[in-house]
């Protein structure tokens, strides 16, 4: 099968195409023929070798850690799901390929199409459990550094269903955007306590910083302290006391299949940016940028 690949570290130019096997699934895994991939700035990090303490690579590597398909094989003692049936989910094995295995996969409904779905495994999962752990209620306001791009995208829409208000922040060409998913925009950078006080005089209850662009300090004097704060992308956290919120652990295929339901009805809204698997190097340039609104995807025949 064709599949994009990387067999050292570096830059996208270690991408290459290549004819690898197809995988077998093992017991609780399903094998989906991919129309398409999830690109996350994680990706980009992988492929530079960032990560390698802490997530260590084995070459050659297939990245992409989310899919949306049509199931074609059954691994032993799988069925909650049939062959033929249309999912999306998180790939066991790298989804930046014809095919790929996943253990946990919801079904798609038929008004979504390939690309939208594939927004919502990582991106929904990592909304849904860093307002959870926030506690974001009703009534309360929320700080999102760096809301325009995937998760952002979803966590304003999320915490406005829940009845909180969402002031986020993103650079000049996002503020539109931002308030169009029901924020109060505002610009990140210099001067953005002050913004943040003038828009909110009585405090945020809460902060989420999915940028990791150094909001951590301006957030702990917005809060008064290091409660209530959580990032998903600043290794600076645990330094300065502020939860930082990893993945892995909590996928749902019940709450990818809510979450997908309410993006076929256009409930939620998913903004996305769709390559063929061949630019996948080009995908992730614009990803490793820093300043993608809403989601890049990969799209396959
Ligand atoms: N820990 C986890 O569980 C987890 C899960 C998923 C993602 N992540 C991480 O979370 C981050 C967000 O991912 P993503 O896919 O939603 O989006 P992303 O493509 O990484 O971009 C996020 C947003 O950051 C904004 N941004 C750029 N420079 C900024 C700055 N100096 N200050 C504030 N915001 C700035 C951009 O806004 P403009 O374009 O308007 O400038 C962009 O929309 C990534 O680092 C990703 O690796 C972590």
């Amino acid at each position: 099968m064709k599949a994009i690949l990387f067999d050292r570290f570096g830059g996208t130019e270690v991408l290459r195409e290549a004819d690898i096997e197809v995988p077998q699934p093992g017991p609780g895994q399903v094998r989906v023929r991919v129309k398409a991939a999830g690109l996350n700035a994680l990706d980009g990090k992988i492929r530079s070798g960032m990560l390698e303490a802490v997530r260590p690579t084995t070459f050659p590597a297939v990245p992409g850690g989310e899919l949306a398909g049509v199931v074609d094989a059954l691994g032993e003692g799988v069925s909650d799901v049939q062959v033929g049936d249309e999912v999306l989910g998180w790939s066991d094995t790298g989804s930046y390929a014809q095919y790929a295995l996943a253990t946990t996969v919801a079904l798609k409904p038929a008004g979504l199409d390939w690309q939208h779905a594939v927004a919502l495994p990582v991106a929904g999962e990592t909304a849904e459990r860093v307002l959870d752990l926030l506690g974001v209620a009703a009534g309360e306001t929320v700080l999102m550094h760096g809301a325009s791009g995937a998760v952002g995208t979803l966590a304003v829409q999320l915490a406005t269903a829940r009845g909180a208000r969402v002031i986020a922040t993103a650079g000049p060409a996002n503020q539109d955007y931002l308030t169009s998913l029901g924020a109060t925009a505002t610009l990140y950078g210099e001067g953005l306590v002050e913004r943040v006080r003038t828009l909110a005089p009585d405090s945020v209850d809460a902060v989420f910083d999915l940028a990791g662009k150094g909001a951590l300090e301006d957030s702990i004097t917005l809060r008064g302290g290091t409660e209530r704060i959580v990032t998903i992308a600043d290794f600076r956290a645990h330094q300065l006391g502020i939860t930082f919120s990893s993945g892995g652990q909590e996928r749902s295929a019940a709450r990818l299949a809510a979450l997908a339901e309410d993006a076929a009805t256009g409930k939620l809204v998913t903004t996305v940016t769709a390559y063929p698997l061949d630019q996948a190097a080009t995908a992730q340039q614009l990803s490793d940028a820093g300043h993608v609104r809403g989601k890049l995807a990969l799209t396959l025949d």
